[in-house]
């Protein structure tokens, strides 16, 4: 699907990094966004900023953990604008760093409800608007940790995985239903932004003292929200399934389907 002038685009974690970059990407194109955060103000105020720069921007705060607050961001959406044309679940946090067995339930009660539940909730609250229309799209952000394994973040990588397959199998629900429809998972490797610091605020990890939370500061070759937002944007006007920018991301997921074939290849023998 590509963006044509007016479409109206939801994005949850829209405050900041990825989701912002994928607002800042739809206005480019002429379209209409909502800033949708837990972080009711960061959401204000990016939206404010938007529309200072000349966009239609308005900001609805919402907890994708949470259906309800889900189902009412749907409903004020389309009472604001009448119409949705691109969903993003973008909304997310880090884990922290520990091995699987040092993994706390409360950490993997919190990824699995952020980044799986926040990706239902918004697939339940918005495909059947999608689908009344008859055009629309859904984009999931996941993760190039949904698409190889990442060492010590096994919350965040089980959550990605999901994210990654459910988008698949969600695509050709939609595609059943009409061509016009469809989804796709966008997995980037590390990008510019705060989401270590965001993380911390809203209590998912401790930043250790000194450390900023920038991704940038994990190392060189971050990608910025705004190429990895237009890369989204570029594989959703071209149909794609997966979009995974960044660094070394193809050498990584094609190890992981490489070694998953050739571990099958040997036990066909
Ligand atoms: N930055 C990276 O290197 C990177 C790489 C791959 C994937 N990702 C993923 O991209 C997505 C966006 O992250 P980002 O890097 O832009 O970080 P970010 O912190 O800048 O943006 C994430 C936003 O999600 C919001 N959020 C968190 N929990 C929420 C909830 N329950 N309901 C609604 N909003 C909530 C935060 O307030 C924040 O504004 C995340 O899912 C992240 O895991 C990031």
């Amino acid at each position: 699907m590509k963006i044509e002038t007016g479409d109206v685009a939801v994005i949850t974690g829209g405050a900041s990094g990825i989701g912002l970059g994928l607002a800042r990407a739809v206005i480019a194109r002429g379209g209409r966004v909502v800033i949708s955060d837990v972080r009711a103000e960061a959401a204000e105020r990016t939206a404010a900023e938007l529309r200072d720069a000349g966009a239609e921007a308005i900001a609805i705060a919402a907890d994708v953990a949470d259906s309800d607050s889900v189902c009412n961001l749907a409903e004020r959406a389309l009472e604001a604008f009448g119409t949705v044309h691109l969903v993003c679940n973008n909304a997310g946090l880090v884990s922290p760093a520990a091995p699987m067995w040092e993994q706390t339930p409360a950490t993997w009660d919190r990824m699995i409800s952020v980044k799986i539940g926040g990706v239902i909730n918004g697939v339940r609250a918005f495909a059947p608007i999608l689908i009344a229309q008859g055009r629309g799209h859904i984009l999931n952000t996941a993760s190039s940790g949904g698409l190889a394994p990442l060492p010590l973040r096994t919350p965040y990588t089980g959550s990605m995985h999901a994210v990654v397959g459910l988008t698949e199998t969600l695509d050709l629900e939609l595609k059943t239903v009409n061509e016009l429809l469809g989804a796709t998972v966008l997995c980037p490797g590390l990008v510019d932004t705060p989401l270590g610091q965001n993380s911390a605020s809203l209590g998912a990890i401790q930043l250790p003292a000194g450390m900023s939370g920038n991704i940038a500061s994990l190392g060189a070759g971050a990608l910025s929200p705004l190429e990895v937002a237009e890369a989204a944007l570029a594989a959703i006007a071209a149909g794609r399934v997966h979009v995974a920018p960044g660094t070394g991301v193809l050498d990584r997921a094609r190890a992981r389907v490489q070694g998953l074939i050739s571990d099958l290849e040997a036990a066909g023998e």
